[in-house]
């Protein structure tokens, strides 16, 4: 049995052809960078790195940013490397079939899965609890805790919007449920999401964060800041998922800032989204590893600083506890006198950034369905394509469902660490596939080549598996589980109908007239 069977390239080129009828290049270096930042900044920023800074890495958290940029920046060396080879709309999925062959693409395109479907699921919890601090704003009310929370978290605030609640178990979260569900709606009538919104949105959300840096400055807290990293003797913190002790492994120390590099992580996914743009870039060879490293160089400055002056305002500990997933609000309205415009300011943008985030998480999670259902690895329903407004609204549907099961019942620490390891993951996978392609395949036309491939690939492998070891046994023990579902899925039904096995090679007429239009 050829487990490592390859799609070909020469196909795949032709019918991408047939989809360059309907797409125009209209992406210049500058929406491509765009397109980047409009995906990656989002509730990585404004959620997780409270979360890091609160239970492992504090102020050093700065370091942990660090970690995950350089994990980022090498896999997205490797990234770019096989986006300017096979330059047409996909992701690691697509490039991985052609090129490793369908047992690794699947595992890929089975792993993307926790990049896209829970990342929109973390940050759709975050836009929750953003909206309720919309509505205390703005109409002095809020969605109840038991509704706002999952069913694994209890209230320990005394202060805020949440103190009468003090002791409230969480039963679902519906804020979360309800993003989702509109979105969806907006994904199946098809309104796609311009390249001229996206501007807009990224100049908001970078708006933003240069404010909260540059007003915040002066508010920082020299003695927040030291120690630098959290000493084993921090003690203990209860939070709303239960106790936080500084003195374990990975909550203090070096280790602390390096299992916060893999929570932050998360506030980097989303630059092999413009990945997916290929075939609408003007120039997709020398554009698309521009796009993809200058939005993470940007990001990644814009975050040290963010998160500099975050820590600076407010002791680490308030992140765990008063702060929750809303703790930029938190600290400014606390911390920065004066400046509670900025806070009603913020939720606004929050709320309209972390809906984009959604989107491309959503749209991004049932493009790749939609291929590996056009190439018979997954049921034909994940392609079906609604008859008036062209798009695949019952794979959207099935992943509102889907996605929804985490967003309402499951706190964003655990969603948004499955995503973290899940993404590293697939980046360990692209960093080695990169380097074994180079030995294999020497002689395949590379318009952008990784530099110094053979530190490179390995650096860039070792250090998302560095942040993978410190994601802890559970993390891994979920990781290990869903591939495994993956491999039951692929041996009992992919394998035997996998179009590239049963040669299959053209499109048939029917898939044609069924094509997914953005
Ligand atoms: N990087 C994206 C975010 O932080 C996923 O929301």
């Amino acid at each position: 049995m050829k487990l490592f069977i390859k799609k070909s390239i020469t196909h795949l080129m032709a019918a991408s052809q047939e989809t360059e009828k309907t797409l125009k290049r209209t992406l210049g270096v500058g929406s491509l960078i765009a397109l980047g930042i409009g995906a990656i900044i989002g509730a990585g920023i404004f959620v997780r790195t409270a979360a890091a800074a609160g239970e492992h890495a504090g102020p050093a958290v700065t370091i942990s940013f660090l970690i995950a940029a350089a994990g980022c920046a090498l896999a997205g060396l490797c990234y770019a490397e096989f986006a300017s080879m096979i330059p047409i709309a996909g992701s690691a999925y697509t490039y991985s079939y052609a090129t490793m062959g369908e047992l690794i693409a699947w595992i890929i395109g089975w792993d993307l899965v926790l990049e896209y479907a829970l990342g929109a699921a973390t940050v759709s919890i975050g836009w929750s609890q953003y909206f309720n601090n919309f509505l205390e704003t703005f109409f002095h009310t809020h969605v109840p805790f038991a509704l706002s929370h999952s069913p694994f978290e209890i209230s320990t605030t005394t202060t805020g919007m949440y103190a009468a609640e003090l002791g409230t178990h969480g039963i679902i979260n519906l804020p979360a449920i309800f993003i989702l569900f509109l979105l969806s709606l907006l994904l199946i009538r098809g309104t796609a999401e311009s390249a001229a919104v996206n501007n807009v949105i990224v100049i908001v959300k970078v708006a933003i964060v240069l404010m909260i840096i540059g007003l915040g400055w002066h508010f920082i807290n020299p003695a927040n800041h030291v120690p630098y990293m959290i000493p084993a003797d921090a003690g203990t913190v209860k939070t709303n998922t239960g106790i936080v002790n500084y003195a374990d492994t990975f909550n203090h120390g070096w280790l602390g800032v390096l299992r916060g590099a893999s929570v932050v992580f998360f506030a980097f996914i989303g630059f092999d989204a413009v990945s997916t743009a290929a075939q609408e870039a003007k120039n997709p060879q020398k554009d698309m590893p521009k796009g993809i490293l200058i939005s993470l160089a940007f990001c990644t400055i814009l975050y040290i600083l963010f998160s500099h002056v975050l820590t600076g305002l407010a002791p680490y500990k308030d992140f765990l506890v008063q702060g929750k997933e809303a703790s930029v609000t938190y600290a400014i309205k606390t911390f920065m006198h004066g400046y509670t415009w900025l806070s009603s300011l913020v939720t606004i943008a929050i709320l309209a950034g972390f809906s984009s985030v959604i989107l491309v998480m959503l749209l991004g999670q049932t493009r790749v369905f939609y291929t590996m259902s056009t190439d018979g690895l997954i049921p034909p329903i994940f392609a079906k394509l609604h008859p008036k407004y062209r798009t695949p609204y019952k794979s959207q549907w099935f992943f509102f469902a889907f996605v929804s099961i985490f967003a309402g019942f499951i706190p964003d620490s655990v969603v948004g660490e499955m995503v973290s390891i899940g993404t590293l993951f697939a980046f360990v996978l692209v960093c080695l596939g990169i380097m074994i392609l180079r030995k294999t395949d020497p002689g395949l036309v590379r318009p952008f080549k990784t530099p110094i491939y053979y530190i490179v690939c390995p650096l860039g492998a070792l250090i998302c598996l560095s942040m993978m070891a410190s994601e802890g046994l559970e993390n891994w023990l979920r990781l290990i589980i869903w591939l495994l579902i993956g491999f039951v899925i692929y041996f009992g039904y992919s394998i035997k109908r996998s179009h590239v096995r049963l040669g299959i090679t053209d499109i048939p007429e029917s898939d044609k007239n069924n094509k997914f239009i953005d």
